[in-house]
């Protein structure tokens, strides 16, 4: 995955602030350089989807976000803090919690906001907050 994301979406505001600023962000698997660059802004508010055929990079862009993956470069800023070489745990306690949902567990009774909610057992504060779930990305 390469090239810049835009994200602008009609419901966002102009001065919404920016939540996630992710810039010239790069990820490999050992040798394998998956990452060349990938940037885009969440604000306030927003819900951005990252589109792509299988293999495309989306969720080695969400892990390289979480710092789950062996070597990324570039930046990532969380609320205007850098976290590019935050350690994962670290980087969980700021707000962000990552919910991979594989579509063949998927249920079809349960909302969206279920599924995140679910994804929060993640959260290293072992309670549901609703002050940070409204920080997470799926
Ligand atoms: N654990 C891994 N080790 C090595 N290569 C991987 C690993 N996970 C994914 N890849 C490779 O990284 C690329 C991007 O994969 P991925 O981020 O899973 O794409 P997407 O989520 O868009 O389907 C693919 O070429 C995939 O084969
Ligand atoms: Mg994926």
């Amino acid at each position: 995955m390469a090239e810049t994301l835009t994200a602008a979406p009609a419901s966002s505001s102009a001065n919404a602030k920016t939540v996630l600023e992710v810039r010239d962000l790069q990820a490999w698997y050992g040798e394998s350089h998956i990452l060349h660059g990938v940037n885009f802004d969440v604000k306030q508010g927003e819900v951005v989807t990252l589109l792509g055929r299988n293999g495309a990079g989306k969720t080695t862009t969400l892990k390289s976000i979480m710092g789950i993956i062996g070597k990324r470069t570039g930046s990532v800023k969380f609320e205007g803090n850098e976290i590019i070489k935050a350690s994962s745990d670290k980087i969980a306690k700021q707000g962000i919690a990552f919910c991979p949902v594989c579509t063949e567990n998927l249920n079809p009774d349960v909302v969206v906001m279920q599924s995140a909610k679910d994804g929060m057992r993640f959260d290293t504060s072992g309670r549901l907050n609703w002050a940070r779930d409204r920080r997470i990305f799926v």
